[in-house]
Order: structure tokens, then C-alpha cells, then sequence
């Protein structure tokens, strides 16, 4: 008979967790969440970490950009999935411009979040230039999850979503912003678009996980957004996306078949009525 794979056994992830993975060896999963039951499935299955990102505001608000983003945008969204999540460590991303301008707007809104969701740690975009809101943030009692790479709330700066740190200075730059964050307290650092081989030295150089996104096989963990790996976001389609399911074929199905019932008089039949 063949062997079923052992299934893990339920744990509640927390940021210790997360850093003795990387210890052991054991790969982190990370995707995002952003409404009740998808959190619900996540945490269900096993999920590590879910990021309550601010790439909502394009998978689920339809901007073009994260820009847009509110504070009250992402603890709306984190109080569903954190209604939904026994197990998982819940992030929630810090959205633009609501840490960047001072320590103290940093501490008032990721102490909102931490307050009013109730979540695990908060995640910030941005090197060396971010480590003292990150060092008075880990100070106060919150855990911070770094982001480097490709950072989209600085898509105006940058002007395109290409590889980022493709020269040998960009690199070093990189490695360094990593090991600044780590000094300052992070727990984890997300590493996104970048070479693989600039994700493997990262990887080597730092104490604390890295979590990849369009960065290789060699990060101590790996995170998607959770529409794109489902096939909702059908028209982007970068190479680093493995789609793990077509949902938007089987919404449009479903959706044309309930259509044509209706107009058939197919639905509701008796049995579906009182
Ligand atoms: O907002 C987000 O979903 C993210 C991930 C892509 C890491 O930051």
C-alpha cells in the first residue's frame, strides 16, 4: 500500500516560530488573505503566515496601485481574517505613508493595528532608511516584518515593476539594507523580484528568515498573493506565479450556468423551494 504523507499537526505560528524554522531548515508558507473565508481555508490547511497585504488594494479595491491603501483599509480587512484564523500568524502590511513620516505616526497606526485586530506583527517596505521606525516599533512590543526588492509603494520612484538589484552595487546595497533591518529587530525579512543568487547570499546573510516572492528557491520561505496563485488575476502573469488553480474559469461557469437556469426556469426546482 502506498504511504500517505504524515499530515503536520495543527501549531499556533508566532514569530519565534518562525525564526527557529529558519533554524531547522523547515520552509515557511506565506500567502495573502484578505476576507474571512479564504483566511478560514489558509489556517485550515496549514498556513504559516498569512499577509493581510496591501496589495488589496489592487487584488480587492481595483486600484492600479498600492498607493491608496488606508490604515482603516487594512484593519477592515485583518478583523475578517483574524475572526477566521486559530493557527496561522497574521501580518498586516503597513500601508503607504502611514509610518514614513515620523516614529510617532508609525507607533500611533501600527498600534492601532496591533490594538484593534489584534494580530501578530505588522510588515514595512524599506532598507537602512526605515531602521529606527523599525527599532522603536520592535521596542514598544510589535514585530516587525521587513520588505526589500521590488517595493511597490515606491513604484512612482522607480516608474516600472522590473527585477530590482540587478548590478553588483544594487546588490551589495540589498545585503546591506538586509543585515540593517536585521540589527534593528526584524523577524523576517520578505525579499521581492530580485536574482535568485542575490536571494540565496541575502539568505546566508542574515539571521532571520527570508520570504521570497519572484526570488528563487532559496529563501527560507515563500509567499504569493492569493488570487494570483488561485488564477483570479488572470491578466497578470509574471513568471515567478505558479497558478495552482483557474477560479476565474470556474467563476465564469458557474456563473453562466446559473444564468441560464434562471432564464430556463431551471432553478430554483421544488425541492429548492419551501
Ligand atoms: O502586499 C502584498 O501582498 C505583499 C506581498 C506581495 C509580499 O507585500
Amino acid at each position: 500500500m502506498k504511504k500517505q504523507a504524515a499530515e503536520k499537526k495543527p501549531r499556533v505560528v508566532t514569530t519565534k516560530t518562525v525564526l527557529t524554522m529558519k533554524k531547522t531548515g523547515e520552509k515557511i508558507t506565506m500567502l495573502t488573505g484578505y476576507d474571512f473565508l479564504v483566511a478560514k481555508y489558509l489556517d485550515q490547511v496549514g498556513i504559516d503566515i498569512i499577509l493581510v497585504g496591501d496589495s488589496l488594494g489592487n487584488v480587492v479595491q481595483g486600484y492600479e496601485t498600492t498607493l491608496p491603501v488606508t490604515v482603516d483599509d487594512v484593519i477592515y480587512h485583518a478583523k475578517a481574517v483574524k475572526r477566521a484564523v486559530k493557527n496561522a500568524l497574521i501580518v498586516v502590511d503597513m500601508p503607504f505613508m502611514s509610518f514614513q513620516t515620523s516614529i510617532d505616526d508609525a507607533i500611533r497606526n501600527a498600534g492601532r493595528i496591533m490594538k484593534e485586530v489584534g494580530v501578530g506583527a505588522v510588515k514595512l517596505e524599506g532598507g537602512e532608511y526605515i531602521a529606527d521606525i523599525v527599532k522603536h516599533l520592535v521596542k514598544v512590543g510589535i514585530p516587525v516584518m521587513g520588505h526589500l526588492g521590488l517595493t511597490p509603494q515606491a513604484i512612482n520612484k522607480f516608474g516600472t515593476y522590473e527585477v530590482r538589484a540587478q548590478t553588483k552595487e544594487e546588490g551589495e546595497e540589498l545585503i546591506h539594507d538586509a543585515k540593517v533591518l536585521a540589527d534593528a529587530g526584524v523577524f523576517a525579512i520578505v525579499l521581492e523580484k530580485i536574482p535568485s543568487s542575490l536571494a540565496k547570499r541575502v539568505t546566508r546573510s542574515v539571521k532571520v528568515p527570508t520570504i521570497g516572492i519572484g526570488a528563487g528557491p532559496h529563501c527560507d520561505g515563500q509567499v504569493l498573493v492569493v488570487y494570483d496563485m488561485l488564477g483570479l488575476t488572470e491578466e497578470f502573469k509574471p513568471r515567478f506565479v505558479r497558478r495552482y488553480a483557474e477560479l476565474a474559469n470556474v467563476m465564469r461557469d458557474a456563473f453562466r450556468k446559473y444564468i441560464t437556469d434562471v432564464h430556463n426556469g431551471e432553478f430554483p426546482k421544488e425541492k429548492e423551494s419551501y
